[in-house]
């Protein structure tokens, strides 16, 4: 254990056996790594991401998922471009250097659409993150011409078998396409994975880590599945909490200087997860700027309990929390290589 973690902290480099018997053990030791590895890395400051969920239409089958094409019981909206710019705006006005815009796949929002929402965005001097799902090259390429800097899409698992039982008729190979372009296209990329699917394996959680690794991911967001009564997957049991904070401490040994944040998931199965989770490797903290109609209508799991960004104080609330466990809000735009 201890040769292990040492190893990691030295070279940031493990074998799929070191990683199986970290993931296998307390976790104790392994979180007081990532969190020294953290701090080392990139220091005390946490980045602030302004979350706009603008549409909850979504095309795909996740057979996890609360708001996949089969749930006809959710109250469906999409917000219009003036909409999102001008969340956007305000997010920036109180103080957020990075605005994230998250959607199901909603064909509504063609190429030309979110290029205009984007370009409208960077007017306010904040980076923009893009969370819209599986997209051609072309129009990846027209994003991050109008200005996109990142680009956040879990690959979920990469065990095949248990992807395609996961998602009909979706196909494993185009999401890696995906991935493979948004790194080429020069994207802050970010993926991550479902920690406690109904038949994932410690394996093929390894597997995961080692994915992350492969791709050079730049940001990694993991959370415990929860499931949601309106999918196929109602009945099965949720994630493990300390197996979703491991599988991110050891992404963290890994990839010592990427952003990893500390997801809402975390904090909805457990209380004050977020905050343990930024003590054991995670430096990103995303609250939500939609407004309440809207997160309640975003519903991907249930008990969805985001951080309410859209009330004025919000940031002087959440520094507040932060200075409690010796950290602080980061003032610049939060990139892995630092061009600020
Ligand atoms: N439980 C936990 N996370 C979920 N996601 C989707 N459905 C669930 C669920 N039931 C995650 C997916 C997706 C992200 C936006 O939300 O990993 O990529």
């Amino acid at each position: 254990m201890e040769y292990i973690l040492n190893k990691a902290i030295e070279t940031h480099n493990l074998t799929k056996e070191e990683i199986i018997i970290l993931l296998n053990s307390d976790g104790q030791s392994l979180f007081a790594a990532a969190d020294k590895v953290r701090q080392k890395y990139v220091g005390n400051a946490v980045h602030l991401r302004g979350l706009i969920e603008f549409t909850n239409i979504c095309r795909c089958t996740c057979k996890y998922c609360g708001i996949r094409v089969e749930n006809k019981e959710v109250s469906r909206y999409r917000m219009s471009p003036e909409e999102i710019i001008s969340l956007a705006k305000k997010g920036s006005k109180s103080g957020f250097r990075t605005i994230v815009l998250q959607g199901g796949e909603d064909a509504f929002y063609t190429k030309d659409i979110m290029c205009n929402i984007i370009k409208e965005i960077k007017k306010f001097d904040v980076a923009v993150t893009l969370s819209i799902g599986e997209r051609s090259f072309e129009d990846y390429k027209a994003f991050k011409d109008a200005g996109a800097d990142r680009y956040l899409l879990r690959i979920e698992t990469t065990d095949r078998s248990l992807y395609k039982n996961l998602h009909p008729n979706m196909d494993f190979d185009n999401r890696l396409r995906c991935l493979y372009d948004l790194k080429r296209l020069g994207y802050e990329t970010g993926t991550g994975c479902l920690i406690g699917l109904p038949a994932q394996t410690i394996e093929s959680l390894a597997d995961d880590i080692l994915f992350f690794k492969s791709l050079d991911s730049d940001m990694v967001g993991v959370g415990p599945f929860l499931p949601h009564s309106q999918t196929p997957l109602k009945d099965c049991q949720s994630g493990s909490f300390d197996l979703a904070l491991k599988v991110m401490a050891i992404t963290r040994l890994l990839l010592p200087d990427i952003n990893i944040p500390a997801t809402t998931a975390m904090e909805t199965i457990s209380p004050n997860g977020r905050l343990i989770a930024l003590k054991s490797g995670a430096n990103v903290f995303m609250p939500n700027l939609s407004g309440e109609e809207y997160a309640s209508k975003y519903e991907i799991y249930p008990e969805k309990s985001g951080i309410n960004a859209s009330k004025s104080g919000i940031i002087s609330e959440i520094e507040e929390k932060l200075h409690c466990i010796g950290r602080e809000i980061s003032s610049n735009k939060g990139f892995r290589n630092l061009k600020n």
